[in-house]
Order: C-alpha cells, then sequence, then structure tokens
C-alpha cells in the first residue's frame, strides 16, 4: 500500500468479521483513498477469537481488496487516536446501527476529538439487512444451532463452528 491519499482508520474487534463490516469496508472504499482496518485485542470483551486469529480472518475475507492495494489490515493497541497519527489517518469510521448504538459511538468520537481535535470520526450506516446484526449475536446464534450463512462469509461459519464445537 502507498502513503499517498486520504487514509481513514476503520477500527474495531472484529470477534468475528460480519458481512457488516465488510459492506462498512466497501462504503469506506467509496469515500477514502486507503482504508486501514485496524483489529483492537479489546481483552475487556473476552473475545472468542485470538487476534492472530481474527486477522487471519479478516485477511481471506478482505484479500481481493487488500491486493488492489486500496485496503490494509493491521492491529493497533492503546489509544486509537495514537494509531491513526502513527497511520497519518485523516478520520476514524465507524459504523452506525441502531439507536442504542449512539450513546457509546458519541462518547468515543466525542473523547477521541478530545485527545486528537485534529481528526474526524465518520459515522456509516451498513445495508439495512444487516441492522441487527452483531458479532456477539452471531455466536450465541452458531452456538444454539441457528443458520447464520446470510450474515458471514461461508470461510467464517466453519470457524465459528469449529471454535464452538472445540472449546
Ligand atoms: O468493535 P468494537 O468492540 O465496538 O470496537 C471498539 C474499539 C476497539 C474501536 C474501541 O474500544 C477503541 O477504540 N479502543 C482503543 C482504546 C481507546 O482508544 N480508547 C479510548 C476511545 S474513547
Amino acid at each position: 500500500m502507498t502513503s499517498t491519499g486520504r487514509r481513514v482508520v476503520y477500527p474495531g474487534s472484529f470477534d468475528p468479521v460480519t458481512n457488516g463490516h465488510l459492506d462498512m469496508v466497501c462504503r469506506a472504499c467509496q469515500i477514502f483513498d486507503r482504508v486501514t482496518v485496524a483489529v483492537s485485542e479489546n481483552r475487556a470483551k473476552n473475545p472468542l477469537f485470538s487476534i492472530d486469529e481474527r486477522l487471519e480472518m479478516l485477511n481471506i475475507v478482505l484479500a481481493p481488496v487488500i491486493k488492489s492495494g486500496q485496503v490494509e489490515v493491521d492491529t493497533f493497541d492503546g489509544l486509537l487516536v495514537d494509531y491513526c497519527r502513527k497511520k497519518g489517518a485523516v478520520a476514524v469510521a465507524r459504523g452506525l446501527r441502531a439507536l442504542s448504538d449512539f450513546e457509546y459511538e458519541f462518547q468515543m468520537a466525542l473523547m477521541n476529538r478530545h485527545l486528537a481535535p485534529e481528526l474526524e470520526t465518520v459515522f456509516m450506516m451498513s445495508d439495512e439487512k444487516y441492522t441487527y446484526l452483531s458479532s456477539t449475536l452471531l455466536k450465541d446464534v452458531v452456538r444454539l444451532g441457528g443458520d447464520v450463512a446470510r450474515f458471514v462469509p461461508a470461510a467464517i461459519a466453519t470457524r465459528i463452528h469449529r471454535k464452538l464445537t472445540s472449546a
């Protein structure tokens, strides 16, 4: 990936990546020249997948856009704003699904603005068919034997099954 153009960082836990996340990456690609999908360890959320596994899954499902040079996948530790500065990003991209996301996102955006006034947060809405989709809900549905084919690429569904049945 070259260092030219306007870069956005799309951060998250991605535990695991869903079609909603992929939809967001596509939308970010329409607006920004470079998109960095940044995976946070987020131990507080007690993730199902290790950070390496989450990174690997993102690399698999985003392979075509990574190959094109517009998207990269990375991990970060510490403050998001420090990572964004290091990457030379002009903005942070976050998805908004329902009103319930708003308060948390609003707090984060304003705290990040306090920490780095030059960094903008851009909210995007994924396709409405993913409005009620979350990685947490997805894991629950798989755990209870439901079908998630519509919400994750097949390779990811297989990994969730494998992970939950090997636990
Ligand atoms: O997918 P998630 O779990 O909603 O992503 C949350 C994430 C990783 C974006 C957020 O927890 C974060 O930015 N963590 C990094 C630590 C940080 O900068 N905290 C202060 C932000 S207000």
